[in-house]
């Protein structure tokens, strides 16, 4: 109780006090400099070490994976780096990364077969993977689908530079303003894992109108989001200007992004969702929502041309790479 009070009516003055000695400002430097330095020694992938390599082999049994799976992974790949930032030994986010990407692949092949048919992702082509990174996905992608008729665009030119050159896959330079995106192909499936999850609102409304109108007649549009519901906000959208881009400040990252005004965290409600779709001529019955299954957080959002065949019946798997 004493300590309580004493916290109380001190430990406001004496916080202030310290952060303004800015105690951190110097350690904070030099982990600065010794990440530049780390930045500029190190190969341009990630080394697999003995330890980093059993842990992928032994996800590799796990999901029957394919022997000669390509697991160089870019030292600028965010998705790689989030899981060293959140803590995790560089054996276990080799292993996180690859599930991920069993659990993407989960998602593509269950879509696909209920809009295609057991067995026929073949006809999911061409296929475009839309804000791909570094490729988390295109490495198992190609083992499933022909690398020529897989399309990958990101932001980040690097990223999409690294997958042709490591995957085969075509790239595509994508762009901060939507209309500017112009392949000259429209796709059968399109798939868009967390970027709107990151889009203000107006480039989330015109991002889903430009690759609405680039999916084929007989396509599938596919999108994660976050719904407001996990933040337990009664609120149609909301934006936030930082992301795990702007979270590196002063990292080593390469190409991280800087806009906090393009790229964020961005929550929609599924009102707010329904009525974005309806613009654009989409009807309740043509799309179907799954709430968390991406990532346990994430919604999915399966968005077809002809009749909706997406509903609960169709279930997805649940990864995580802790239990491995
Ligand atoms: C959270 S990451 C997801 C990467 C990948 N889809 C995955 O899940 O592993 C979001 C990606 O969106 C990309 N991005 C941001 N703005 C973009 C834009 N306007 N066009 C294409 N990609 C964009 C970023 O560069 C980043 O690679």
């Amino acid at each position: 109780m004493l300590k309580k009070l004493v916290m109380f009516f001190f430990g406001p003055p004496v916080k202030y006090v310290v952060s303004q000695l800015n105690l951190h400002a110097q350690v904070n430097q030099q982990i600065k400099i010794i990440e530049g330095m780390v930045q500029d020694i190190y190969p341009s992938a990630w080394v697999i070490n003995s330890r980093s390599q059993a842990e992928i082999s032994k996800i590799k049994k796990v999901f029957n994976l394919p022997e000669n799976l390509d697991m160089t992974i870019s030292k600028n790949d965010l998705m790689f780096k989030n899981y060293i930032v959140a803590g995790f030994s560089t054996p276990d986010t080799f292993k996180a990364y690859l599930v991920r990407t069993v659990h993407f692949m989960d998602i593509i092949e269950k879509i696909a077969e209920r809009k295609w048919g057991k067995n026929q992702i073949a006809q999911s082509t061409p296929f475009l993977d839309f804000a791909s990174g570094y490729g988390a996905f295109e490495r198992l992608l190609i083992h499933r689908l022909p690398a020529e008729e897989i399309y990958t665009s990101d932001i980040k030119t690097q990223g999409v530079d690294f997958q042709v050159e490591q995957f085969g896959v075509k790239g595509i330079y994508s762009s901060f303003t939507p209309e500017d995106f112009e392949p000259a192909t429209k796709f059968k499936f399109i798939y868009v894992a967390s970027l709107f999850s990151h889009l203000p609102e107006d480039l989330f409304k015109r991002w889903l109108k430009v690759l609405w109108e680039l999916t084929d007649d007989d396509g599938v549009f596919v999108f994660s989001i976050h719904s407001t519901k996990i933040i337990g906000e009664d609120i149609d959208f909301k934006y936030l200007d930082s992301s795990e881009d702007s979270n590196l400040v002063g990292s080593s990252v390469e190409d991280r992004i800087t806009q906090a005004d393009k790229y964020g965290t961005a929550y929609i409600s599924d009102s707010q969702m329904e009525k974005y779709l309806m613009e654009l001529g989409i009807n309740k019955q043509n799309y179907y929502q799954y709430p968390k299954v991406f990532c346990g957080l994430q919604d999915i959002v399966v968005v077809s041309k002809k009749e909706n065949i997406f509903d609960d019946t169709l279930k997805f798997g649940y990864f995580d790479s802790t239990k491995y």
